[in-house]
């Protein structure tokens, strides 16, 4: 059980007086990646128009563009909703860049009340993550996108 107000207050004191968005989202990716147990990916895709763009990750080399509503990040950015998913492979559209991810978490990131990007994490294990998981998760990304 991941300790997600330990986590967020690292967050605050790695970020704390840095103004740079990929200095603060790749120390959260890291910091993301090194805490949570069972999952084999965890970054950030950033709006570029109509599409996600890859951005600061921590895991294997990932898919660099996906298009707003489409697989599981285009769909959290589309809809502005946290995307819970046990199974990827249920997922219509689910875009695989590491076949070893079987359960997924992507929480949208707003600026100025609009999506600007996503946070997403990949679990090897099925239904890896919980709804505990995705208030703690939904909590340090409203501490993230004040770093935007
Ligand atoms: N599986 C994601 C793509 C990004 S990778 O998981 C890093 C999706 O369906 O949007």
């Amino acid at each position: 059980m991941t300790d997600y107000r330990l986590l967020t207050e690292q967050l605050r004191a790695l970020t704390d007086g840095v103004e740079n968005t990929v200095t603060n989202l790749a120390n959260a990716a890291a910091l993301l990646y090194h805490s949570l147990d069972n999952i084999n990916w965890a970054g950030f895709y950033l709006l570029d128009g109509d599409r996600l763009l890859l951005g600061p990750f921590q895991g294997k080399p990932a898919c660099t563009v996906i298009p707003v509503g489409k697989g599981v990040c285009g769909t959290a950015a589309a809809e502005g909703r946290t995307q819970l998913v046990a199974d990827v492979h249920a997922f219509p559209g689910h875009i695989a860049c590491d076949s070893a991810s079987n359960s997924e978490i992507v929480v949208p990131l707003f600026k100025d009340g609009a999506v600007a990007g996503v946070l997403d994490i990949d679990s090897p294990v099925l239904s890896r993550f919980t709804e505990a998981d995705r208030e703690g998760l939904e909590a340090f990304a409203a501490l993230l996108q004040t770093l935007l």
